[in-house]
């Protein structure tokens, strides 16, 4: 069996945690070793990182300092959970990762395409995810779900047209790579949602089994 890195993207709310259980409980049934992580975080440096970067605070963070910090707790958490597991056979879930760093820091903060394709090379060689699910949602119900769960953090007070700009960058990576991306309606009713996960579950089994 070979590890499969499988990636969940999307905005606030739009369903990532909630399906990433689901999934995970899915593919167990079918004897897969499944490891759940999550971006930024996934180890205690990177997620002491993840607090840096969620935290509201009085100081701006210049948007290189939060795009640096982004890759430096996904370097860390590739070389402690991530490689480690695929290197082990398992399926990875990750909630979150690179995909966002071009939907929140290029498409939310318009920093260019370029110099976030650079560090990901840097930080993970030849490394990409094998499959990224991108739970799509209109930006006022995703927001909507997100202030229903409490306290907003630095990204979630971020206004409609930054999630506007971060819903763009995922729809527009998606089409241009429609082999490795699979879109979800992510406003459906969660049992639609998981109906279509279902569909999906053959073919990932089968990726693991090759
Ligand atoms: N398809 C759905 N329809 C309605 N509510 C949903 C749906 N998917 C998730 N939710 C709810 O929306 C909230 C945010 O879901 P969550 O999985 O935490 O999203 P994310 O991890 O993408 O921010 C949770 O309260 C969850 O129960
Ligand atoms: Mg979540």
């Amino acid at each position: 069996m070979s590890g499969l890195f499988i990636t969940l993207e999307g905005p606030e709310g739009a369903g990532k945690s909630t399906n990433r259980e689901y999934l995970a409980a899915r593919l167990r049934e079918q004897g897969l070793d499944v490891v759940l992580t999550r971006e930024p975080g996934g180890t205690p440096l990177a997620e002491k990182i993840r607090e840096l970067l969620l935290s509201p605070s009085d100081e701006v963070m210049h948007a290189d300092t939060e795009l640096l910090l982004v890759f430096a707790a996904r370097a860390q958490h590739l070389a402690q959970v991530i490689r480690p597991a695929l290197a082990g056979g398992a399926v990875v879930l990750c909630d979150r990762f690179t995909d966002a760093t071009y939907a929140y820091q290029g498409g939310g903060r318009s920093l260019p395409v370029e110099r976030i394709a650079t560090l990901e090379q840097f930080v993970q060689d030849d490394l990409r995810p094998d499959l990224t699910l991108v739970f799509d949602l209109p930006v006022e119900v995703g927001l909507a779900r997100a202030a229903a769960r409490g306290r907003l953090d630095r990204f979630e007070q971020e206004g409609q047209a930054f999630f506007e700009a971060v819903r763009r960058a995922y729809l527009d990576r998606a089409a241009a790579a429609p082999q490795r991306y699979t879109l979800l309606d992510a406003s459906q009713p969660l049992a639609d949602v998981q109906q279509a996960l279902d569909r999906l579950l053959p073919g990932i089994v089968e990726r693991c089994r090759d």
